[in-house]
């Protein structure tokens, strides 16, 4: 794997941060960047209306630190000329590239002709591209599915048609709309692609560590790799392909990097919105983030039962303080002696040690 462009915009390392709605918002997007190995991020996906509309929602998604660029905005939505001026709200904001959603499988989205509704409907998606191709000078890429239907598979139908129009890079996450999340993606379809098309082609599904990675890009030759999921689980997980593709043993985060993370993360949500979504927020990462940590699941119940933010903040020390102690996480008040000694014994360097 190596350095692309799209145009001129270049993404090194080749790893995306796949957009997520409710997930990707400026400080998560800002923690990941930090983390490093993200080549480029992109918004959540933005409402066309509520953007042409002025809703204040819809125009702060279009917020990003500079530190991310590149950074692609993705707008999503059927009606054409909501589209283009969405397009132009974007370039505008300073976006590096404009992403169209052509994947969202959520009805409300579908029943407007948007997200993978356009998987169905090509000239409507020609007629969306090629408007919005007029409009904005920076590089048009586009986000599409497999296809609508299980039994009409048209990615690569699709990628041409968006390439005819002037689409810059094409992402296939290779489900269909009607699979929703289930079953495994389908990478061959990513190959078939890049093999029908000349501009940029990256792969999303299913990643979360650095085999899984290369191995999806051996077997497609593919230019990006985009994670979304995965980035939850194990935000390192960019630096480590990385290191991998530069030699470097890929980096091992510690506790300490662990602890870190969660409290940065906080800090960033806390300066970004007001109280109550920030510990939403972080309360779903640290539910993604400590999966397979020691005490992990007793820490998510805890976290799941602080509404604010001293507290969280309180039982975050104390969790990670516990688990370099070397003793079994309880909770408030942490574990009695009795306790402990029922608990299967954990040493500190095990606990120092489990995988994100
Ligand atoms: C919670 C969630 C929200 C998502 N929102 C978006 C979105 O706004 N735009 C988009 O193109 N894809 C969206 N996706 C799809 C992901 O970008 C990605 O293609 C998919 O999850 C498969 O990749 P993964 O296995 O690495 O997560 C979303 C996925 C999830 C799980």
């Amino acid at each position: 794997m190596k350095p692309f462009k799209i145009r001129d915009v270049l993404i090194s390392p080749p790893l995306v941060l796949s957009p997520m709605a409710g997930v990707t918002d400026v400080a998560f997007r800002g923690l990941l960047k930090r983390c490093g190995g993200v080549g480029l991020t992109v918004s959540e996906f933005i409402s066309v209306e509520g953007l042409t509309r002025n809703n204040p929602k819809s125009k702060r998604q279009m917020r990003f630190y500079d530190y991310e660029r590149p950074f692609a905005v993705q707008i999503f939505g059927g009606q054409a000329e909501r589209m283009r001026m969405a397009a132009e709200m974007a370039e505008e904001v300073g976006a590096d590239l404009l992403d169209i959603n052509c994947g969202c499988p959520a009805p409300k989205v579908v029943k407007h002709g948007g997200g993978s509704g356009l998987l169905r409907d090509m000239p409507r998606l020609e007629t969306i591209l090629t408007e919005i191709k007029k409009a904005i000078t920076i590089p048009l890429t586009i986000k599409i599915r497999a296809g609508y239907y299980d039994n009409n598979i048209n990615a690569v139908e699709t990628a041409k048609l968006a390439e005819a129009c002037g689409v810059e890079h094409i992402a296939l996450h290779g489900r269909t709309k009607e699979q929703g999340y289930k079953g495994r993606a389908n990478w061959d379809l990513v190959r078939q692609i890049k093999e029908a098309v000349r501009v940029p082609v990256s792969g999303s599904g299913d990643v979360t560590n650095v085999e899984e990675a290369l191995a999806r890009w051996r077997e497609t030759n593919c230019d990006g790799i985009l994670i979304g999921r995965g980035a939850m689980a194990n935000p390192w997980v960019f630096r480590q392909i990385e290191d991998t593709l530069a030699g470097r043993d890929p980096f091992q985060p510690t506790l300490a990097d662990k602890r870190n993370l969660l409290l940065e993360y906080f800090e960033l949500l806390r300066e970004d919105m007001p109280e109550l979504p920030a510990i939403g927020r972080m309360k779903q990462l640290a539910g993604q983030f400590t999966r397979g940590l020691v005490g992990g699941s007793r820490f998510r119940q805890v976290l799941y039962h602080s509404h604010a933010v001293d507290e969280i903040l309180e039982r975050i020390e104390e969790y990670f303080e516990t688990v370099a102690a070397g003793r079994v996480y309880v909770g408030e008040g942490e574990a009695t002696a009795d306790e402990a000694a029922e608990s299967p014994a954990l040493d500190s360097c095990e606990a120092a040690t489990v995988e994100v």
